[in-house]
């Protein structure tokens, strides 16, 4: 039986959450070491199904797949200099941490630019255990093809919920059920978190605060980066109590135990192409039907001399590791075996509606949310229950629903 707590528990537990606002920092990843503290996948995408072969360590290096750049900056990125012929995949990069962060903990991911464009599919997100969904996956930067937004989410067993939205959150909830296929989605409704928009205005910042009291993720374009943040460097501490209302905030009271559901976490980074969410027809064609003659993500995507995905990397100036309450980030013995973390989503259609700015609060509250992800083994699972859910962008004047 789920407990839905009164408004007034909600603002205790508010007030408790901006109690511990300091955080100590425990690790940087930057600059020429920031791959030392990484496992690279080495195996095809087995997990999403996607169309990409995730080279190991020295494979990566060799190929040019991971590097630092002129400017000091990780780069990991698909392969857009070699030719694949069907039905090979193409190579790309998936990353993992070797430390695992317990509740505590905060991250801030600050990139210049993120993968995107028809069949790529990017995520900058964490896993605390193998056999998924135990332990918990909090997905703090995630989307497909052309969506000009990101989706966060948080996929648990069955027992967590995002039903209460507080008032200070910034973007739509659009699923509850944490342990739904979908995960608790919550849809960013800032503009520029993804795609040539993020990119265009140079980038931004996404952080994500791992509490007792809640899993709170923020995201910034870089013009409105917090100070904070922007003092920063790599063995200062921070202060997160000027950084204004989070683009997700899950709070734990009454709707989901975080000790409960989510072990101590690894930080990923992956970008696959095609798989069981960005190359579903469904998904795919509608906005990506015409890249090429058959209108089939592989087909008119990977095949072919890669000079489509210039725009597939990302570029990394730091990503540090906080904690608070003296916990510290916990050495993995062996590397991480996912068993999977597997996305399908499908819609039978879609449409767009423009809205003015002034309408979105109660455009948010009329949302009917779906799930959208369905994970499984293999794509024979098929989310035929997905009905609709909502994708707000540009300016966050744009709202597309897709039926
Ligand atoms: C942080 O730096 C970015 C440029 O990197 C700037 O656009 C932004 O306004 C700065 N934030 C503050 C609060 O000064
Ligand atoms: C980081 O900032 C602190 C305080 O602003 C400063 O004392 C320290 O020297 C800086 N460290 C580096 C590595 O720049
Ligand atoms: C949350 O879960 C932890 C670990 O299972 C348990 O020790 C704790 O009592 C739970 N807290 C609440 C409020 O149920
Ligand atoms: C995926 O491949 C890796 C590396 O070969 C393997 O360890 C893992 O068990 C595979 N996972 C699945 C779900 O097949």
């Amino acid at each position: 039986m789920q407990l839905f707590p009164t408004a007034t528990t909600f603002a205790i537990f508010s007030c408790l959450l901006t109690l511990s606002q300091a955080y100590d920092i425990v690790r940087e990843y930057s600059g020429i070491t920031f791959f030392d503290e990484w496992d690279f996948f080495g195996s095809w995408d087995n997990l999403t199904l996607g169309d990409v072969y995730w080279l190991d360590e020295s494979d990566a290096f060799s190929q040019g797949l991971a590097y630092v750049n002129s400017a000091g900056n990780a780069v990991i990125k698909v392969d857009n200099m070699h030719s694949v012929q069907s039905p090979q995949k193409r190579n790309s990069v998936r990353i993992t941490t070797k430390d695992s962060y317990a509740v505590g903990s905060l991250w801030i991911f600050d990139f210049v630019h993120i993968p995107y464009g028809c069949s790529v599919w990017p995520a900058a997100w964490s896993l605390g255990g193998p056999t998924w969904p135990e332990g918990g996956e909090i997905d703090i930067l995630e989307a497909v093809n052309l969506m000009p937004s990101n989706q966060m989410a948080l996929h648990t067993t069955s027992g967590c919920f995002h039903n209460y939205t507080p008032p200070n959150q910034l973007g739509a909830t659009l699923v509850t059920d944490c342990s739904t296929a979908a995960g608790c989605t919550v849809g960013e409704l800032q503009p520029n978190s993804y795609g040539s928009g993020f990119a265009a205005m140079g980038g931004g910042v996404y952080a994500a605060q791992f509490d007792v009291a809640g899993l709170v993720i923020w995201f910034w374009s870089r013009a409105n980066v917090p100070s904070s943040i922007n003092q920063s460097n790599s063995t200062s501490d921070i202060d997160i109590s000027q950084w204004g209302p989070p683009s997700a905030s899950y709070l734990a009271a009454g709707q989901c135990n975080i000790t409960e559901f989510f072990t101590p976490q690894q930080l990923i980074l992956d970008i696959t192409l095609c798989g069981n969410w960005a190359g579903l027809p469904e998904v795919y064609f509608p906005v990506c039907g015409n890249q090429g003659p058959t209108g089939i993500c592989y087909n008119d995507n990977v095949v072919g001399d890669g000079s489509n995905y210039d725009n597939a990397y990302f570029e990394i100036p730091y990503i540090r590791a906080y904690t608070t309450g003296g916990v510290a980030p916990t050495p993995t013995a062996t590397p991480f075996d996912i068993i999977s973390k597997v996305d399908i989503s499908t819609y039978p259609g879609y449409g767009s509606v423009t809205i003015p700015l002034s309408a979105i609060t109660a455009a948010e509250t009329g949302l009917n949310p779906s799930p959208m992800f369905f994970p499984g083994n293999g794509a024979s699972v098929i989310g035929l229950g997905c009905v609709g859910w909502w994708m707000v962008s540009v300016g966050a004047i744009l709202l597309i629903r897709l039926m």
